[in-house]
């Protein structure tokens, strides 16, 4: 007994002990993760200084920027020679879409070869040429990463697909799918792709359904294999090594599928893309390619959310998940749209689009970051969506959602063709179109009798992706100066005699000059990085005004969302203080609480 009773006492001694050890080592951890976090005075504003939430980025999309060759396609070696042009603008990040071997049945975001650049643009030496000439520019790179698919032509899914057992078989999502009675096979589940139809097809080699979010030559690989994520970290390596800054991450929260993949109720059909993204695996994939690559490099992270709320941003981009830097939301962009789909334009109001940065303002805390988009390779032109593309009105409204973009919260993204006020494209017939959304929308929607083929084309040219792909607009020359050659793979907008960067060099009052004095405001006042956001009058649906405020320096931006003038008077007595940019010629009523704001005027002051 006495040596049980003293075993358990000197037994509770070393607990004893043991507790004050680990309480030791507890503070001493606590102590030295103080020391380790960054001193209070070197966070701006609370959050932590990042060369990516300073920069501007701008939206190559090699296939309609610059050709080099006369072959009617944009290439690496055209976007070397427009370097200067960007370095001009002032941008200091450019995102360049997919460059991969590809045999381009969705411009280029289905990808044969990861090492390989697509031999239309280029080979290998000219993407180190490129990247060279950014670096000298003192500019950076980041790539687009699609992995939530491949192309069906890359090797693996063509082992895949060779046979049940093959090793590769389980890099990709194969299902058998359902067998009626009579033999008839129907699809694993009711999953509709982007691109019309069902997202499952039936491949007769080894009589297994694939699945496939987008195109049925895109097949999506499967993630919770392990061999498929350090494919996928080894080919970002391969990259980062070379030089590059970062990604911009296609799709990226479907990289995990929904738990055990059932049917989508009938709610759910109503916004695929809501139950397709942020499955129950995404933070631990994201959190692996954080830990084995991305902590390893100094790069730039934005992830394309398709299916996210706003909700749900935090986590993917709180920057204690070591996970993303940033996401596009879809909010703004598609406003009176839903991203699935062919969608047609709808009604939408100031006071809504404000209510979206309002929010972010409000659910993203200094852990997290955000973005400032309305244009990308997938939309229409900002000027024809939001503003007004009449001859009268079309550049101070380009200027204006120029200066939006560039003064509210986020780390802004430019769309190559925004800085000159490019608008959409008049398309009228179906062969006008090149994307494969459209062509398979058509057969879908039209061709089955479900909508008149001119109600279809009249909707679709408003919001197709083709608006935005039309080819670079330079010069006044034949095809704009795009290509040397007569055949652009895509239609030259027809207005570029009047619209192209030649005759907006020379003009002071053109959009692009207006943007670049716009960037250089922007990377010379930390207040519009760092700086607290206000709205000043959220249900004004005719002027948005805001405050941008960092330490001491408050900045006003007023802007006329409407084609006629309007005098807007302050809220609560406040006066505009300093006019530092303004859109148009004004008398700038410097301290005064009334402003009389020209059609689509937009104006910057310093309080
Ligand atoms: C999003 C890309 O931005 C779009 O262009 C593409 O069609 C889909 N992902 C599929 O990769
Ligand atoms: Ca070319």
């Amino acid at each position: 007994m006495q040596t049980v009773r003293q075993s358990s006492q000197s037994g509770g001694t070393i607990r004893r002990m043991f507790r004050t050890r680990i309480l030791r080592t507890c503070i001493a951890a606590v102590l030295l993760s103080f020391t380790l976090a960054i001193p209070a005075q070197q966070l701006v504003n609370g959050y932590e200084p990042k060369w990516w939430k300073e920069a501007v980025v701008y939206q190559i999309y090699p296939r309609s920027f610059k050709d080099s060759n006369g072959d009617g396609i944009g290439d690496l070696p055209g976007i070397l020679s427009k370097l200067d042009y960007l370095q001009k603008l002032g941008v200091n990040v450019i995102w360049l879409s997919p460059h991969y071997d590809s045999p381009n049945v969705d411009g280029g975001y289905d990808i044969r070869d990861y090492r390989k650049v697509m031999k239309e643009f280029g080979d290998m030496g000219d993407f180190d040429s490129l990247l060279a000439g950014i670096k000298q520019r003192h500019m950076r790179l980041i790539i687009d990463l699609v992995v939530n698919h491949t192309s069906d032509e890359n090797k693996w899914f063509v082992e895949s697909r060779s046979s049940k057992t093959n090793p590769y078989r389980d890099f990709y999502i194969w299902r058998p799918g359902h067998t009626a009675a009579d033999g008839t096979r129907t699809p694993p589940n009711n999953y509709p792709s982007y691109f019309s139809g069902s997202a499952w097809t039936l491949d007769p080699k080894t009589d297994e359904y694939y699945l496939h979010y987008f195109a049925v030559k895109q097949p999506d690989l499967n993630w919770d294999e392990p061999k498929v994520r350090q494919e996928v970290y080894s080919l970002m390596r391969f990259w980062l090594d070379k030089g590059v800054d970062g990604f911009r991450m296609d799709v990226i929260p479907l990289i995990s599928k929904p738990a055990g993949m059932p049917d989508l109720t009938p709610e759910q059909l109503q916004n695929p893309p809501n139950a397709y993204a942020n499955g129950p695996r995404l933070p631990e994939y994201l959190h692996e390619m954080n830990r084995e690559v991305l902590s390893k490099y100094d790069t730039m992270t934005v992830g394309e959310a398709t299916g996210t709320t706003l909700a749900q941003t935090n986590s993917l981009v709180d920057d204690r998940r070591h996970e993303l830097n940033m996401i596009f939301n879809f909010d703004a962009i598609k406003l009176g749209r839903p991203d699935f789909g062919p969608s047609v334009l709808g009604p939408w109001s100031l006071s809504q689009l404000k209510a979206i940065y309002d929010a972010h303002a409000t659910v993203l805390t200094k852990h997290d970051w955000d973005t400032v988009f309305l244009s990308n390779h997938d939309n229409p032109r900002i000027v024809s969506t939001f503003g007004d593309d009449s001859p009268a009105m079309r550049a101070n409204s380009a200027k204006l959602f120029e200066t939006m973009i560039l003064t509210l919260r986020g780390t802004p993204f430019l769309y190559q063709g925004d800085e000159l006020g490019m608008t959409d494209y008049p398309f009228k017939k179906l062969s006008d179109y090149n994307d494969i959304a459209i062509k398979n929308a058509y057969k879908d929607q039209v061709e089955s009798g479900k909508v008149s083929a001119e109600a279809f084309l009249a909707g679709q040219a408003k919001v197709t992706r083709d608006n935005a792909r039309t080819p670079m607009q330079w010069d006044s020359s034949p095809e704009a100066g795009f290509t040397t050659g007569n055949h652009p793979w895509l239609a030259v907008n027809p207005n570029y005699t009047e619209i192209n960067a030649a005759e907006e060099e020379s003009d002071p009052g053109s959009v692009l000059n207006y943007v670049r004095a716009l960037i250089k405001l922007r990377a010379s006042t930390l207040a519009f990085v760092y700086g607290d956001y206000k709205d000043l009058d959220p249900k004004n649906e005719k002027v948005y005004a805001y405050t941008r405020t960092l330490g001491g320096e408050r900045y006003l931006v007023v802007e006329n969302f409407g084609s006629s003038a309007q005098a807007y008077t302050l809220p609560d007595g406040l006066k505009a203080g300093t006019l530092l940019l303004s859109d148009i010629p004004t008398s700038h009523e410097a301290n005064a609480s009334t402003l009389n704001l020209g059609p689509w005027e937009s104006r910057i002051y310093k309080q």
